[in-house]
């Protein structure tokens, strides 16, 4: 099946400044930050960005997509996700990113990072259902294998989960159950079709931030390919660490696509290890989480969407 999402790296260039300063205290392996590759007939700006070591690293932003292409179809834009230069980069640099990072004492972003292309109401974009798939099948394997391993097994009473910013799938594995598996999104047609849920809630979270489920009831929260949408993500964070356990267990996943003009200015104008930094700053400023981790699970780098994970659990005492 076609993917859907496009790359996010079309909007105008800003410099990220904010990002380089975390990265000024990471660990993390010198490695270039790059946006997918534009193609050669796109304008392009390449940025130089950060030196760290001696390997300078580089933001590159390509224009000139179809505006209406995006809206409609979220799929690789220059031809498939095969010439993505996200591959170039080892899989061990994302894993390193959230390693031994001080964390400047205030939330490093501004408001205007959660600004959006298109600030039209969210439920206008979502009003019809797209029964697609945001990324390519080798992805959504490699996270459907990454759940297997950490989500609890099928059919273990008392367990709950939820599935936020779902559609009609959660690539959770086949025949997987719980007593309660809750979707949330935006469009109803594709929650009522998607059949590991138990239940859905239509709720646009940029609007009522606010999760609709008791304190301490989820043992795990997922949100795949969907963090970028959020245009208030630290109330919505608070939200999970107040519905998860102790230990409970939330996972964001993400690719290298989107729909730019629907995700906020900081992921658009910024590449996947930047993501990482991003939904990382999001677990740290929230507080109340373990230090958050990233795994690269991209399967086939370079010849497949690439997968990534940053994960944390609630704190025992939070
Ligand atoms: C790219 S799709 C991903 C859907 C699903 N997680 C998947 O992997 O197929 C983005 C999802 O984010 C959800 N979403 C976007 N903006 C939202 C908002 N403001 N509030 C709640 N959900 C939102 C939509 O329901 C949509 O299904």
């Amino acid at each position: 099946m076609a993917t859907y999402l496009q790359s996010q790296c079309r909007p105008t260039p800003r410099f990220p400044l904010v990002l380089a300063g975390l990265y000024a205290s990471s660990t993390a392996n010198s490695v270039n930050a790059y946006c997918s590759s534009a193609p050669s007939s796109a304008p392009r700006i390449t940025q130089k960005w950060k030196t760290i070591g001696k390997t300078p690293r580089r933001l590159v932003l390509g224009f000139g997509a179809s505006f209406w292409a995006q809206s409609l179809n979220m799929s690789a834009p220059f031809g498939g996700s095969g010439k993505f230069l996200a591959s170039a980069r080892p899989s061990s640099s994302i894993d390193q990113v959230l390693k031994n990072v001080e964390w400047p004492e205030q939330f490093p972003f501004k408001d205007e990072d959660f600004l959006r292309f298109d600030e039209s109401p969210d439920s206008l974009f979502y009003e019809a259902p797209r029964f697609v798939t945001h990324i390519d099948d080798s992805a959504i394997r490699a996270l459907t294998k990454y759940y297997s391993e950490v989500l609890p097994p099928s059919n273990t009473p008392g367990v709950s989960i939820l599935d936020m910013c779902s559609s009609w799938v959660s690539h959770y594995p086949a025949g997987y159950k719980q007593e309660r598996i809750v979707g949330m999104g935006m469009n109803e047609d594709e929650l009522k079709r998607n059949p590991v849920l138990t239940e859905y809630v239509v709720q646009d979270l940029n609007v009522n931030p606010n999760l609709p489920f008791e304190d301490n009831s989820f043992d795990v929260i997922t949100n795949v390919v969907s963090v970028d949408y959020l245009t208030k993500p630290l109330d919505v964070f608070r939200e999970m660490r107040r519905i998860l356990k102790p230990g409970g267990l939330a996972i964001m996943s993400f690719s290298n696509r989107c729909f730019w003009t629907k995700a906020i200015s900081i992921w658009t104008s910024t590449g996947d290890t930047d993501h990482v930094m991003i939904i990382g700053a999001y677990f740290h400023y929230t507080g109340g989480f373990e230090p958050p981790q990233a795994v690269d699970i991209s399967p086939n780098p370079g010849r497949s969407d690439p997968m990534y994970i940053v994960y944390s659990r609630k704190l025992n005492t939070a």
